[in-house]
């Protein structure tokens, strides 16, 4: 059955059309932080299918990684790590080039921040094309983590990033076509 909590962070979810540009119909969360019932229920269901699975890591995904990864790690017991935008990180970082829409951007990651066998769970709000997910997958595998799975509040599903996951699994609490 589905989660009656489900319903209520779907109805929170504004949609605002035509930005950043035309065509694009914008997934705002915001609104969802503006209702502290749908807020929480978003953080408890991750943390309830994460609890047992000795995540030792919670990386999130600049922008609004940066708000859902936090009181999960929290709840964890677990580190937080931001994956940012380039130039932003002020230590030794690596770094991921992926493809936008048009062009590529990059995914940046601080030198030491996971250890090699480290469980990861990896957070954002959502996924589109899947891009940015498969650069932080890629930073995180190449210090040696254990990418357990990716989390989403929002799917894009028409998109179908999550096909570009490959194998990696992908949780989402809304799927929005
Ligand atoms: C959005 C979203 C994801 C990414 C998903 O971020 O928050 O991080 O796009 O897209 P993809 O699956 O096609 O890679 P955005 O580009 O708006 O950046 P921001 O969070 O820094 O505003």
């Amino acid at each position: 059955v589905k989660d009656v909590r489900i319903s209520r962070i779907s109805s929170s979810i504004r949609v605002i059309p035509d930005f950043p540009k035309p065509g694009i119909m914008f997934q705002d969360i915001t609104t969802m932080l503006l209702d502290p019932v749908a807020f929480k229920d978003t953080i408890d269901l991750f943390v309830e299918r994460y609890r047992e699975k000795n995540i030792s890591v919670v990386a999130g995904v600049e922008a609004r990684g940066f708000i859902f990864g936090p009181p999960i790690a929290l709840a964890l017991g677990a580190k937080f790590v931001p994956i940012r935008k380039p130039n932003k990180l002020p230590g030794e970082v690596i770094s991921e080039e992926y493809s936008l829409e048009y062009g590529t951007d990059i995914m940046e990651m601080h030198v030491g921040a996971v250890q090699k066998g480290e469980r990861v769970l990896v957070i954002d709000d959502l996924i589109a094309t899947g891009g940015t997910l498969v650069a932080a997958i890629k930073l995180l595998e190449r210090v040696g983590a254990d990418v357990v799975e990716c989390a989403c509040v929002i799917e894009l599903a028409d998109l179908k990033g999550r096909d570009r996951l490959g194998d990696k699994p992908l949780f989402v609490l809304v799927s929005s076509t």
